[in-house]
């Protein structure tokens, strides 16, 4: 079994999108009784919330239902239980750095590490910007799943 836990700030926009959208992938592929994926957030605003409205109609739009998520906040334990734990951008990186125990700092990723070719560093926060974020993530989001997949293939499978 490999689990695979995505972070961002609200877990309520990018980390429930990188879970559907990883999650189908993962189906597809009939990984599913290999992979486990979960989602959490560094902040706690809006735990038990279910995704924002407007990341749950992008992912629609591409066949994705993320309407029975719920956000949930990050611990420490999850270092312990998860084999990859993602960040969405830099400060969920250092937020998740802070709360690594001990000799568990390799589970720690930043998501786009896995899609270099797309030639950015963060998967952008969409929470207060137009519609057109939304898109845009799902884009980054999709090629960065391709290349874990890959990863999980060539060290775990
Ligand atoms: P997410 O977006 O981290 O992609 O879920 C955000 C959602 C909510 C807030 C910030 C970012 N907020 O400040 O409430």
């Amino acid at each position: 079994m490999v689990n695979v836990l995505f972070v961002c700030l609200g877990n309520i926009c990018r980390s429930p999108t990188a879970e559907g959208v990883f999650r189908h992938l993962v189906e597809a592929e009939g990984l599913s009784d290999s992979i486990i994926i979960d989602s959490a957030g560094t902040g706690a605003w809006h735990v038990g919330s279910p995704p924002d409205s407007r990341a749950q109609q992008a992912a629609k739009q591409r066949g994705i239902d993320l309407s029975s998520q719920r956000a949930r906040k990050a611990i420490s334990a999850d270092f312990e239980r998860f084999d990859y734990v993602i960040g969405m951008d830099s400060q969920n990186r250092s937020d998740l750095s802070a709360m690594c125990p001990r000799g568990f700092e390799q589970r720690l990723h930043l998501f786009l590490d896995f899609a270099p070719h797309v030639g950015k560093i963060e998967v952008p926060d969409p929470y207060y910007g137009g519609d057109g974020g939304f898109d845009r993530v799902l884009d980054m989001i999709e090629q960065a799943s391709q290349g874990l997949l890959d990863d999980i293939r060539t060290k775990h499978l």
